[in-house]
């Protein structure tokens, strides 16, 4: 197994430039399901996951092929309308070819993704809003089995939570459906408005896009698509704090601004100087480099899109480590997702957790020094490395197959902007 090695205290300069979105990926790749013929898919990041998925996409016969940042999936000869064990345990999101085989196929068996490092994630939400549409489904051997006996008709379907793959799931379900079905709190992330625009380029009539009330009129064929992969806003939120943990400055490009409200917000009210293009933001301290101040206003609390994502939660708290004064910071999406804590804290970091809340007690920015800590999940991974660029000494972070999930290049992006990182084996 391999390790990332940091030796930190170097300030990051510079320009990088991000990544299509895992998080649109999948999606989208799971779409092109919904009819035959030869889909094109740009700006597909090459990660763990978007490789884990077209193995999925291949095992049910779908063709693939990629050259560079394009992927093509020809899903003209379906041959199964399963998604096993194997390959859903290694990647919750497999469950997202459920809506569109139902779609095509009326039948589709996924295996029951079970509980992740983050929390108990069930599908509730998504076998309900099947079951809304006029799907049978029967939980059993650890699969949800699900059938149509008539075509789907459209309904209302009300999430109790937004969920993002759910109401991907069952936007693909309900784009062949028959009349009309509206979503009621509904989630809004970015990466739902990609796939709500790839839809519609195959031919979907789907209104409400970036609203919590979605209308999809089903309509009776669909048509293959050339699409466009949005850009990484967990990636490019990921950067801005690894420089800004590091004192130094620079430049994320091929990046969405908008896609970031409230992350930019709160660097802003922590002392940075943001600048936005349209599709770049740069980030420097004002002066010369200072503790970060914490008054309250840097406090974040964890809330669907367009509220604080909670997968740049703890990436922001590596950051208020480093900070002069107490932060809170309060995870209300996942149950479990405080796993970097104890790891920050072997790197010196003084945070205590109470319930859903961490507070977070700045020790300036010279406050963390490196140590072996060990990755547990994909963003908690991304946390701790840049606690390792900022912490004086080396740093070992083991177990670094959760970074490749979802950080595409991540040694050589970071090279560029100036860090001594390597990957050695264990
Ligand atoms: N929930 C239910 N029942 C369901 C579905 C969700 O109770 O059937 C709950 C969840 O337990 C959670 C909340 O609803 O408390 C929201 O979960 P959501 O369904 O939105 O999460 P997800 O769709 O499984 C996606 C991302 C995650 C990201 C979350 C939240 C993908 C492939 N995954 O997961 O990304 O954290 O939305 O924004 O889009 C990551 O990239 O590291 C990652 C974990």
């Amino acid at each position: 197994m391999e390790k990332l090695v940091i030796e930190g205290g170097i300030p990051l300069h510079g320009e990088v430039r991000i990544s299509g979105a895992k998080n649109a990926a999948l999606p989208l790749m799971a779409a092109t399901l919904l009819t035959p013929g030869r889909h094109i898919l740009r700006n597909v990041p090459d990660l763990r996951d978007t490789r884990t998925f077209i193995r999925l996409m291949e095992n049910l016969g779908v063709k693939s092929e990629r050259k560079d940042d394009v992927l093509i999936l020809d899903s003209t000869h379906l041959v199964h309308a399963e998604a096993p064990y194997d390959l859903v345990k290694t990647m919750r999101a497999s469950v997202l070819v459920l809506g569109p085989l139902l779609a095509r196929l009326g039948k589709a068996k996924v295996s029951l993704p079970g509980g992740c490092a983050i929390g108990a994630r069930p599908i509730n939400f998504h076998i309900m809003g099947l079951e809304r549409l006029g799907v049978t489904c029967k939980l059993e051997g650890g699969y949800v089995d699900a059938h149509i006996d008539a075509p789907m008709q459209g309904n209302v379907i009300y999430f109790d939570v937004p969920s993002v793959t759910g109401t991907e799931n069952l936007l693909m379900a309900a784009v062949l459906a028959e009349g009309t079905t509206v979503f009621k709190n509904a989630a809004r992330e970015p990466e739902v408005g990609n796939l709500i625009d790839m839809l519609n380029k195959m031919g979907a009539r789907i209104e409400g896009r970036d609203t919590d009330r979605l209308t999809v009129h089903g309509v009776k064929e669909l048509f293959p698509a050339d699409c466009t992969i949005i850009p990484d806003r967990i990636e490019t939120g990921t950067y801005l704090i690894a420089i800004a943990a590091t004192g130094g400055s620079g430049t994320v490009t091929g990046c969405n601004p908008a896609h970031l409200p409230s992350l930019l917000e709160k660097l802003r009210s922590a002392g940075l100087s943001i600048g936005e293009t349209e599709n770049s933001i740069s980030i420097s301290w004002p002066s010369r480099l200072q503790a970060l101040p914490a008054l309250g206003s840097v406090d974040i609390k964890t809330m669907p899109y367009p509220g604080y994502p909670t997968d740049l939660q703890a990436q922001y708290m590596a950051l208020m480590t480093l900070g002069s004064d107490i932060c809170v910071i309060t995870e209300t999406i996942f149950e479990n997702r405080f796993m970097h804590v104890a790891e920050l804290q072997r790197m010196g970091a003084k945070i205590r957790v109470d319930g859903h809340s961490a507070v977070v007690s700045g020790r300036g920015m010279n406050g963390l020094s490196g140590a072996p800590v060990m990755a547990t999940d994909l963003r908690a991974s991304s946390s701790l490395v840049i606690a390792g660029l900022a912490a004086s000494g080396r740093t070992d972070i083991s177990r670094i197959y959760h970074l490749e999930r979802g950080y595409e290049n991540l040694v050589e992006k970071l090279t560029g902007l100036g860090a001594r990182v390597w990957k050695e084996q264990e």
